[in-house]
């Protein structure tokens, strides 16, 4: 198992590239399910959560060809309407085909997820509202099955709460069900609306996109496209966090900044200096960052999927700063790691407080989950001393390259086996 070696004290300097986001790539792939014709998508980032969706395509008859970060996909004959445990029980993601497989096929049978270490993470909202769109649905043997042998049929589905892949896996499958579904309580993140701009070129009739009520004309069929991605704003976030937290002069290239409004606001009132064009963020910080207060929300909120990081940055912060995460239920499994490096963290429920230490001291850690590893290399950057974080392969799910990317700005990172 690979292991990160960090030796902090080094501000981060220079540029760094932003990939497309793992989070649109997810649902775009699933989406390609939905037509015959050949799918074409940019700028996919590398990564292990991708490739577990490329093998689950083509676990299901799809073929996929993969150039650098462009992937051709092609869902002519789908031979299997499944998502078998081996392949969801590594990435929850996979529910996401759900919806296009009983859309496309009249029927699919995807392994029900387990829980994770950031909660238990059902997926009520996606069944509920596919049967609302007239799917007859099992769970049996650890497995959803969904049949729909004449097809799904326009419906009017509010989701009890906010649901970001489940609003993505009716969204597509609304795209082939016979007349109108109206979405109501739906997710408005950028990434649902870089899909329904994919489902749009494919030719699906959609309207209201980004705002929390979504109308789908349903059509007979979907066509081929190409599609480039939007940049990764979780990526970007966890770099525009690492570059003011180690004091650096950092500029992060295609990105999109009107994603980052709320961190970028956080980050201001903590004395970052933030500047930002139409596809670059340029962060400066020259002294220590002040605390403050963040609450996680859905977007246009603070990111859940930044919490981690941004806690990473209040360990050294002057202050006392409060971290209340409202989406998941037990995120906060990176405290326990950053205490070992000497953070001044108490946890109370589903919220955190953090009081700034001088300094933060190399440790030997452990990473829990994607995001939460990603606040441990973020403190391991400014310890005093060198940090060992084992069980990298959580970053490698959802990161493109972050050593290298960090070691481009001076970071003094290496992998080892
Ligand atoms: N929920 C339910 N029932 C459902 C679905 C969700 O109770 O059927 C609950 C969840 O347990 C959670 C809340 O609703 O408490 C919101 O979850 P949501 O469904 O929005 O999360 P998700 O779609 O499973 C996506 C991202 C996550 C990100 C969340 C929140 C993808 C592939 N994953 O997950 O990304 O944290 O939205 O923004 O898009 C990550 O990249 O590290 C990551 C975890």
């Amino acid at each position: 198992m690979d292991k990160f070696v960090i030796q902090g004290g080094q501000p981060l300097v220079g540029e760094i590239l932003i990939g497309g986001a793992k989070n649109s790539a997810l649902p775009a792939l699933a989406a390609c399910l939905l037509t015959k014709e050949q799918v074409t998508l940019q700028r996919i980032p590398r990564v292990r959560d991708i490739r577990t969706m490329e093998k689950l395509l083509m676990y299901t008859g799809a073929t996929v060809s993969v150039t650098g970060t462009q992937v051709n996909v092609r869902a002519e004959n789908l031979e299997k309407a499944e998502a078998p445990y081996d392949l969801v029980k590594t990435m929850r993601a996979s529910s996401l085909v759900l919806g296009p497989l009983v859309a496309r096929t009249g029927r699919a049978r995807v392994s029900m997820p387990g829980g994770c270490a950031i909660g238990a993470r059902p997926v009520n909202l996606h069944v509920s509202a596919l049967e609302k769109l007239g799917a007859e649905i099992r769970l049996e043997e650890g497995y959803i099955s969904a049949e729909a042998p004449s097809g799904l049929k326009g419906a009017h589905v509010v989701f009890d709460r906010i649901t970001v892949t489940g609003t993505e896996d009716i969204l597509m499958a609304a795209t082939l069900a016979q007349g109108e579904t109206l979405i109501e309580n739906a997710a408005r993140e950028p990434e649902v609306q870089d899909l329904a701009a994919l489902l749009i070129k494919m030719g699906a009739r959609i309207e209201g996109v980004g705002t929390s009520t979504i109308r789908v004309q349903g059509v007979s069929e979907l066509h081929g496209t190409r599609h480039a991605i939007i940049p990764d704003r979780i990526e970007a976030g966890t770099f525009l966090i690492a570059g003011a937290m180690t004091q650096g002069e950092l500029t992060l290239q295609g990105c999109a900044p009107e994603h980052l409004d709320a961190l970028i606001a956080k980050m201001r009132q903590a004395g970052a200096t933030i500047e930002s064009g139409p596809q670059s963020i340029r962060v400066t910080a020259s002294g220590k960052m002040r605390s403050v207060d963040i609450t996680t929300e859905e977007y246009p909120g603070f990111a859940t999927d930044l919490q981690a990081q941004f806690m990473a940055m209040l360990t050294e912060a002057a202050g006392i700063g409060f971290v209340t995460e409202t989406i998941f239920e037990n995120r906060f499994m990176h405290a326990p790691e950053l205490a070992r490096m000497g953070a001044n963290i108490r946890v109370e429920g589903r919220q955190a407080i953090v009081a700034g230490v001088p300094r933060l001291t190399g440790a030997q850690v452990i990473a829990s989950d994607l995001r939460a590893s990603a606040s441990l290399v973020l403190a391991a950057l400014v310890a005093k001393g060198e940090t060992i974080i084992d069980r990298v392969y959580h970053i490698d799910r959802g990161y493109e390259k972050i050593e290298a990317k960090l070691a481009q700005a001076g970071a003094r990172i290496r992998r080892v086996s």
